[in-house]
């Protein structure tokens, strides 16, 4: 068993949390890592909030242990927060942006704040918010996120918030870089296109084998589905997908996209519906290569916190 300042702060068994992959992680997802012992949290994402009512009743009605909800900060509204928060989660996790203006609400309700962040000063910005968890994000990272590394971020942000929790996110999909990450000092991982290829996760059934495909390599770094679904993501973030026809186009030629963006918005959202997936994006991070299957969440869950504990103890028979 592997016991960190997370699974104390929870209550849980593994130091492994579900990412909030808007769209991905549903109930019924951070419902089955939180049975397995996990920490399982709701994607919010732009924060819909019919989809925010349906997916947090689920949640609340399949499991009895902690579980919580992440939102998009830059995107959301007091209202959002307040939705969220009705529902009693035990965290709510806030990424990409301030998370000042709603740290000392959900405090106020007594849940813990979770902020991810993608570099030192961030870091300083959550620690202002009143984060009890830090979640350090690498550029390995599937879905937005920003430039530095895991393995070289996770430890300056250790260092820089010390006694706060750090989690590591970014490219973690075994038991070995769990094992890194609490090697780097982080009391946890976060982990997000590992369950994106599971039973119970929202998302197209060809967009998870897509994963199961890819190697790392088959993944970049664009802005050019924000351009194109006409989100306003501010500087410095971008997100990391699977390469496809729509970001072989279009990559590099982010403008003249933003030019005909009317007429392209209605092109990409035609093939959202027919879940053409050489246009719709497919949100992935490096870790691709080490996803074989789709599996149960709960089986990933418990391989990961096996690997993690055997890697630990052979770790430290090293002579
Ligand atoms: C499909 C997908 C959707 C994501 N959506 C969100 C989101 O809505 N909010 C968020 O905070 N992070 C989102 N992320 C990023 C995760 O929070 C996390 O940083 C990332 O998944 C960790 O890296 P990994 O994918 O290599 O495990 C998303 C990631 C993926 C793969």
């Amino acid at each position: 068993m592997l016991r960190t300042a997370l699974t104390d702060m929870f209550g849980i068994e593994h130091p492994i949390v579900l990412a909030p992959m808007g769209g991905v992680s549903g109930g019924r997802l951070a419902a089955a890592v939180s049975n397995a012992g996990g920490l399982g949290l709701v994607g919010g994402g732009y924060g819909d909030s019919g989809w925010l009512s349906r997916e947090l009743s689920l949640v609340k009605s399949q499991t009895s242990h902690p579980w919580g909800v992440g939102l998009i900060t830059w995107s959301a509204d007091a209202s959002i927060v307040d939705l969220a928060l009705g529902y009693r989660p035990y965290a709510v996790m806030l990424s990409f942006g301030d998370p000042r203006p709603y740290g000392s609400i959900v405090k106020a309700a007594g849940c813990h704040l979770i902020c991810q962040v993608q570099d030192v000063a961030g870091a300083r910005l959550a620690l202002e918010a009143g984060a009890d968890v830090i979640v350090a994000q690498g550029t390995e990272a599937g879905g937005h996120g920003a430039g530095r590394s895991t393995l070289a971020l996770v430890p300056a942000v250790v260092d820089a918030v010390t006694p706060t929790t750090v989690l590591a996110a970014g490219g973690i999909a075994d038991g070995r870089g769990l094992a890194a990450a609490l090697m780097l000092g982080a009391q946890g991982a976060l982990i997000g296109t590992r369950f994106y290829a599971s039973k119970e996760a929202l998302g197209h059934p060809q967009a998870k084998r897509m994963i199961v495909d890819a190697r790392g390599e088959d993944t970049c770094r664009t802005t050019v589905f924000d351009v194109v679904r006409k989100l306003a993501w501010p500087q410095p973030y971008d997100g990391r997908a699977l390469r496809n026809g729509f970001v072989e186009r279009w990559r590099g030629r982010e403008e003249e996209l933003a030019a005909q963006v009317d007429t392209q918005y209605h092109v990409y959202a035609s093939a959202v519906q027919a879940a053409d997936h050489d246009v719709a994006v497919v949100w992935a991070g490096e870790g691709v290569d080490l996803i074989n299957g789709i599996e149960p969440a709960g089986d990933i869950v418990q391989r990961m916190a096996t690997e993690a504990t055997d890697r630990l103890r052979w770790g430290g028979r090293l002579a």
